[in-house]
This record gives structure tokens, sequence and C-alpha cells, in this order.
């Protein structure tokens, strides 16, 4: 490339690798991915070794990007969280390998630590005599945001390390992060209480713990791994394979998928292992760290620049294509958020055919500026819905055409809300008949009012043959007219009318969480039912009155309120009072089998989801505890529980199975 020519590719690049540090450090949304974001970064620095003359001490190669989020002290780290540099092949694994050999002149094999590369937040923990007295991100490196007290939330972080081998003093390294299931859980929970999602496990972690109310941490599923230390007094360690061991011993969670490996080929044979089990590890990963096992060796080997020489990343192939968005397509949801899905041409990406992916909502929409008929760069990550990264601009022809945002509701026509400030579209008509479906399966689904033998398609039936117009009209029912329904007849039509008469005397909570009022999830249900007790104290609750409750904001208050001010709903509560409905108070201090109790599940539950069985747990007055300690009451084991079931066999816990769980819970 000649001399101007990459002048104008070096600003062009150093500009967008400065807009993407903001969005990623600042405003927390990135545009790119990790892959993406390394590719300009290598070009960069390429450009930059092979024309000397363009350095310039401001450019992004030159510094890392130091933002902390506003609201928290700074804090200097007790020495530099440094990057790693990365490869993506085994050819430069193999290059990189054989730079060690020539800076220690020996080809020995040597011993590595091979690592999955957690993506989450790097997060570093300062114990002082056993004891944690400060966390902070990485923030640029030298200095982070001091974010002690929402880390004091997270439940795999131990307030004070245990063992008799804890040091004066210790600067623990690792990454917050959230498994795949929680998030999946929480994205879903969120979704039907009409909330915002989010786009991936790491930003809703690196998110959630730069909230300043550190309410909004302790209430997300945030876990911990240990991966290595900015420094130790009082104690030292030989290797990493020591260390994690020491972390470990110290009550600090360490990566399970880590292998101590000689070798090059042995690196290699863990790489292609984690490649082929990503989706079944239970957190992302976006590569594997592999660090030369031996500290004096490390200490050796030192740093380059920016990074150690004793460690690199080696980061998974990006599982990309390149296709046509056909159109997108528009769907609306229980709540009436109408959101866009990407219809595309079927395309193979990393062993599966994508022909649909997630466009999020139309404020992303907007963002990657789509056309119908783009050429389009998608990604397909782990197990997660592939997305549309970016259109292909130069390959346009002319022929594409503007996605029109719709106005009105795709299924009942009725003019669509745009909330001002918010990024979803909204059908307002709560009689649209794709609404309806929602708000019937929803009300009837497990962790409401769990309504067996009414799914989805009986709903619809229900629905065409004009029996219901909304939930109330459920307890008024006739059986004659159930047993004309195709498929069914007098036994399945006594069964729903059995179950709909159980229903009725559901726990209040349960009840509110299946009216599915806007932003009140399970969580806010519980404490609605707990504050008020009735469905009448509920309704007649003050705005004032609700955001004086712990863990109810302005908006879930807004929410209630609307809710209850339409006639509708009103009228439908009416109704179902009308045909019996008297939901039961919940308990609350007193009763419950598992009243006082902290429970923990473990293992795989066959009956039920995880979710379930911990909502089981606090329904009978008990907390549901994630990991077992001489606190632990009742460990919960299913098939393939390893170390917590261990754990309680050597505390002495009592271990029930799933059975005996739901005999004494009363489910069976
Ligand atoms: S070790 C000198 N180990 O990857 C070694 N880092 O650039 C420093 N990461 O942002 C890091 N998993 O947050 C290490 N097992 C692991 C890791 C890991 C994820 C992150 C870390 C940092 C980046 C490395």
């Amino acid at each position: 490339m000649d001399r101007d020519k990459a002048r104008a590719r070096v600003a062009e690049l150093r500009e967008q690798i400065r807009d993407a540090d903001y969005r990623y450090y600042a405003l927390n949304d990135p545009n790119l991915t990790d892959t993406q974001y390394d590719e300009l970064y290598r070009e960069l620095v390429a450009l930059e070794t092979e024309h000397p003359e363009l350095l310039d001490p401001a450019s992004p190669t030159q510094r890392v990007p130091d933002v902390i989020a506003e609201g928290f002290e700074p804090f200097t780290h007790p020495s530099p969280m440094v990057s790693l540099d990365n490869v993506t092949t085994e050819e430069e694994l193999r290059g990189w390998v054989e730079r060690g050999d020539r800076f220690l002149q020996s080809d020995d094999p040597r011993r590595y630590s091979v690592e999955p590369k957690i993506d989450g937040a790097g997060l570093e923990l300062i114990y002082e005599g056993g004891v944690l007295v400060t966390a902070s991100t990485r923030g640029n490196g030298l200095v982070g945001a001091d974010i002690t007290n929402n880390a004091r939330t997270i439940r795999a972080i131990p307030q004070r390390l245990r063992g008799d081998k804890v040091p004066e003093w210790i600067a623990v390294r690792g990454e917050a992060y959230m498994r795949k299931d929680d998030f999946a859980a929480f994205n879903k929970a969120a979704e039907e209480a009409g909330q915002q999602t989010f786009a991936n496990p790491r930003n809703f972690t690196s998110g959630s713990l730069q909230m300043l109310d550190p309410k909004v941490p302790a209430s997300r599923p945030i876990r911990y791994f240990a991966y290595a230390i900015g420094g130790v007094r009082g104690v030292s360690y030989g290797s990493q394979e020591d260390l994690l061991d020491a972390l470990r011993d110290m009550g600090l969670p360490t990566v399970p998928e880590t292998r101590i490996v000689d070798g090059a080929d042995a690196v290699a044979e863990h790489y292609a292992y984690l490649v082929e089990n990503r989706e079944a590890i239970p957190y992302e990963i976006d590569g594997v760290v592999v660090k030369v096992d031996d500290f004096a060796l490390q200490e050796r080997m030192g740093m380059r620049t920016r990074s150690p020489r004793w460690a690199v990343a080696w980061k998974f192939a990006a599982q990309r294509a390149i296709t046509t968005l056909k159109r997108v397509d528009w769907s609306v949801g229980r709540t009436g958020v109408v959101t866009p899905k990407a219809v595309l041409e079927p395309v193979f990406v990393a062993g599966v055919t994508v022909s649909n992916a997630t466009l999020h909502n139309i404020d992303e929409l907007e963002r990657l500026g789509l056309r119908e008929g783009d050429r389009v760069e998608i990604e397909r990550a782990g197990d997660v819905i592939p997305k549309v990264l970016r259109p292909l601009e130069d390959r346009r022809t002319g022929d594409e055409t503007e996605i029109e945002v719709p106005t009105h509701c795709p299924v009942c026509a009725t003019e669509l809300d745009r909330d001002e400030g918010k990024v979803a579209i909204r059908c307002p008509n709560f009689a649209c008949p794709k609404q309806l479906e929602g708000h019937l399966a929803h009300f009837a689904s497990r962790l409401a009012l769990d309504i067996r033998g009414l799914g989805e398609k009986q709903i619809r039936q229900l629905l065409e043959n004009k029996l219901v117009t909304d939930a109330a009209d459920l307890f008024t029912l006739a059986k004659d007219d159930l047993a004309a329904l195709e498929r069914w007849g007098e036994k399945s039509a006594q069964n729903l009318l059995d179950q709909l008469e159980a229903a009725k005397t559901v726990p209040l909570d349960r009840l509110l969480y299946g009216l599915g009022i806007r932003e009140v999830g399970e969580r806010g249900a519980k404490i609605l039912a707990r504050a008020f007790g009735t469905l009448e104290d509920v309704a007649a609750a003050t705005e004032e009155r609700l955001v004086e409750l712990d863990e109810v904001g302005e908006t879930m208050a807004r929410a209630v309120m609307d809710w209850f001010s339409e006639d509708r709903n009103r009228d439908m509560l009416r109704r179902m009072a009308e045909a019996g409905m008297a939901p039961s108070r919940i308990e609350v201090a007193s009763g419950g089998v598992f009243h006082g109790m902290t429970v923990v599940l473990t293992g795989k539950l066959e009956r039920m989801s995880r979710k379930e069985g911990k909502a089981l747990v606090e329904a009978q007055g008990g907390r549901a505890g994630s990991s077992v300690s001489k606190r632990t009451d009742l460990v919960v084991a299913g098939p393939g529980a390893g170390s917590k079931r261990k754990k309680a066999e050597e505390l002495e816990v009592e271990i029930i199975d799933e059975a005996e769980f739901l005999r004494r819970a009363g489910r069976d």
C-alpha cells in the first residue's frame, strides 16, 4: 500500500477503533464483535509497523482506552491488568510457542495451563488478612472503577478466604460472568414482564456491575471465576497449577475446564476439545488462554509492551457467513411488543442452516441501517440465535428497499404506540388475537396458574371458536362447548374444568404474575403479594405506597397503577371473582415446609426447571442457595450432582432426591 493510501486507512482505522472503545467501555453498547475489533486492531498494528512514520502517541495501539463509568471512584491496580496477544490459528499458536523456545533458548516441551477464555467482565479482588477489601473493574488496565459494593453481592465471591494458607495480602484476578441458562431465563422473564432484554451475557454482566445501586447486581445471577493474581504477600506459588489449586482451596471458584498439559500438541488437543464442546459448556467462551505453567519461566519470559510473552489468547474462529436479507418480519408478543426478525436466504454456518436472525429491536435495526435485499454478514456464536452484524454497503445494487417500520399491528391492524425514549413499539389492542393468545398462554403457564391441558393448541382452538376473549372467560367455559371441539371429548373437557377449578385458589403472587402486568415479573408479583395480601388491596394501592416497597421502582409502580386503572382489566377481575376466583394469601413469615431453611438444588432436575425448583423452595418459605456450606439445611440432588453433593456429604447436610423434594413440597 502506498504512503497516502496507508495514511488514509490508518486514520480511518483509528477512528473506528476509538469509536468502538467508547461504545464498549463508556456506553456498554458494543458495535463490533471482539473478532471484528481484533481484525481492525491487527490491521492498524500491521500498517503502523510497515509505516513507522505514521506512528502517533495518540493512536489506540499506543494506549489502552480509559473510561470509567460515572459515579465510581477510580482504583489504581497494584500492578497493571495487562491484555493478551491473540492468535487465531494453530499455525500462529505454534509460532508463539517457537518464539518462546527462541527466547528461552530451549525447545524442551513446556508445561502449559490451557484455560477457557471466559467472555465476561474482568474483575480484581483484593483480600487483606483474608478479607475482601476492594473489587475493581479492569478499566484501562492501570486504573479501574472501584465497584466493591457491587462485587459483594456476588455470592460466588467469598467475603472471607478460607483455609490455613491465606496470604497476608493478595490481588485475585478473574472474570465475572453469567451462565448461559441463567442469562436466557433472566431475559425471558424480562421479556415476559415487558422489560428491556440484553444482547449477551457479557454486556449484561458488565452493565450490572456498573450500576450505582447494588440491588441491581444483587438481583442478577452473576458468578465469578478466578484465574490469575496481580500480586501476593506472605505466600508464594510455583506455578499456575499451584495457584489455581490454592485459589480453589481458599474458596474461590476456578474454571473447571482448565487443563495443565505438556507441549504444543496437547495444547492443540485441549483447544479442539473446547471447540467441540463449546455449546455444552454452561458459560460463554470466546477462545482459549494458554499460559506457561512454571512461574519461574514466566518471570524469565517477562513482558512485551502491552502483553506478557508467557501467555496468549487463542481465539475461536468467527462463525460467520454472508447471505441475503430477504425481508424483515414483525411479530407480536404477549405484551404487544412488536419485534423485527430478519428472514434470510438460508446459509450454512458452523454446522447448521440459518434462515432467521434476530434484530433485537427497532433501535438495532435503525443502527444497522439495513435495507431489504441487502447482502448481510451474520454471526452464529455458540447456541445463541444468529444475529445480523452489518449490511455490506459496497455490495448494494440499488435494488434494495427501505425497511418499513410498521405503524399498525401486523395482526390486528391497530395503530402502534412507540414509547418515548424506549426501544419498543407496541400494539395497544388488548384484544389483538396474537396478544390474547400470549396472554392466555402466560396465564396458564407453570409459574402462573399452572393449568395443565391448556397449551398453545388448545388456546388457539378456544380463540378460534370464540369461547374466550380473555382469561376470565376460562372460568365460565361450559363442558359441552369444550367437548364439542375437535379432538376433545367429555374426558378432556372435564379435566380442564377440574384444573380451572383448582386454579381458583392459586397463591396471589402467581395470579398477579399470570395477569401479565407490564414490568411485573415473578419476583415483582411476589413482592406485591407479600406487601398487600389480597388482590383488592393491590388494586387499591396508591403509587406512593407502591414505590415505598423495597425493589419496586417508579416504572413498575406506574405499570401497576396503569393496569388496574384500565376498565377492561377491572372488568376481567370482577368476572373472575364472580366465577369464584379466590387467590390464597402467600405464606409470609410462618409456614411452608422449608420455612427458614436454605435449600440447594444441584444436578439435573427431571420434572421441573431449576427456576421452578427455586420457586417451589421459596413458596414453602425457604431460601434457594447456590452453594453448599455449613449454613445449608437441605440439598436436593439430581443425577449428575457432583461437587455440591460431595460437599453436602462432608458437612453431613441432609440430601434428598427430586421425588422426595416434590413430596415434601406437597406437589406429588
Ligand atoms: S489471564 C496475563 N485467563 O481475557 C494474563 N484472562 O486479554 C492476564 N480472560 O480481559 C489474563 N479468561 O479478562 C486470563 N482464563 C483466563 C481468561 C482471561 C478470560 C480475559 C481477561 C482479559 C482478557 C485477556
